[in-house]
């Protein structure tokens, strides 16, 4: 009895000397960012008929599915690869600034989820670089949260987060994404 009350008593003290070693560890960080930019970019994923207007092609589906129809339910398996103008509107028809260039991919069988992993490329007079993005993409949520997980160019070695915003869509052929992005690190 007496030594368990010891031990857990030893563990206690360690648990409060390791919280207090994390804390007083961590220097503290600003929570602003240091640069700030909205893109939109401008999907039309093929569909059997679309090819001259399509930028975006599944490429994987699900044995069930096929390659010109997303497959039931909620898309799960298919793995879409796109090359997407960016535009600084939300206008389809505005010059390019850059490509959204990777994939998405759906992952989840019981709602519409996906992961997100691709580059913005820009090679235009306002940018030269790339910037690169990762992460989870549940789409019901109004917006989502992805990582800028680096980049190169104008935005050598960027850090940040980029929200999501379902811009527009028209059914699962055309989609326009919102893409706010916020670095915390810049050089
Ligand atoms: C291509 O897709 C866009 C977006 O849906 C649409 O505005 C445009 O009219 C389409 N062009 C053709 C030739 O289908
Ligand atoms: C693909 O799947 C869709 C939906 O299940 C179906 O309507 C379509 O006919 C299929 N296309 C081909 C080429 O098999
Ligand atoms: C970027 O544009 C310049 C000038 O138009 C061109 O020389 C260069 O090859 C382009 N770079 C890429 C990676 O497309
Ligand atoms: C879902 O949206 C809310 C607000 O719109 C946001 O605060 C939250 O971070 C989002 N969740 C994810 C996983 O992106």
């Amino acid at each position: 009895m007496q030594l368990m009350a010891t031990k857990t008593q030893l563990a206690t003290l360690f648990l409060l000397l390791l919280i207090s070693a994390t804390v007083h560890g961590r220097k503290p960080r600003s929570r602003s960012p240091c640069q700030q930019y909205v893109f939109y970019f401008h999907d039309v994923l093929f569909k059997g008929y679309n090819y001259k207007n399509a930028t975006s092609a599944i490429v994987g589906s699900p044995q069930w599915g096929n390659k010109t129809a997303m497959a039931v339910p909620y898309n799960f398996g298919d793995v879409v690869v796109f090359d997407d103008p960016i535009t600084l509107d939300n206008n389809f028809h505005s010059p390019p600034v850059g490509r959204a260039q990777g994939i998405y991919l759906y992952d989840q069988k019981s709602t519409y989820s996906a992961w997100l992993g691709f580059s913005f490329l820009f090679n235009s007079s306002d940018y030269v670089g790339t910037l690169n993005f990762a992460g989870a993409d549940p789409l019901l949520n109004k917006t989502r949260d992805i990582s800028v997980i680096g980049g190169t160019g104008d935005f050598f070695m960027a850090r940040g987060i980029a929200t999501l915003l379902t811009d527009a869509f028209e059914g699962d052929v055309y989609f326009r994404l919102r893409v706010d992005i916020k670095l915390y690190e810049c050089w």
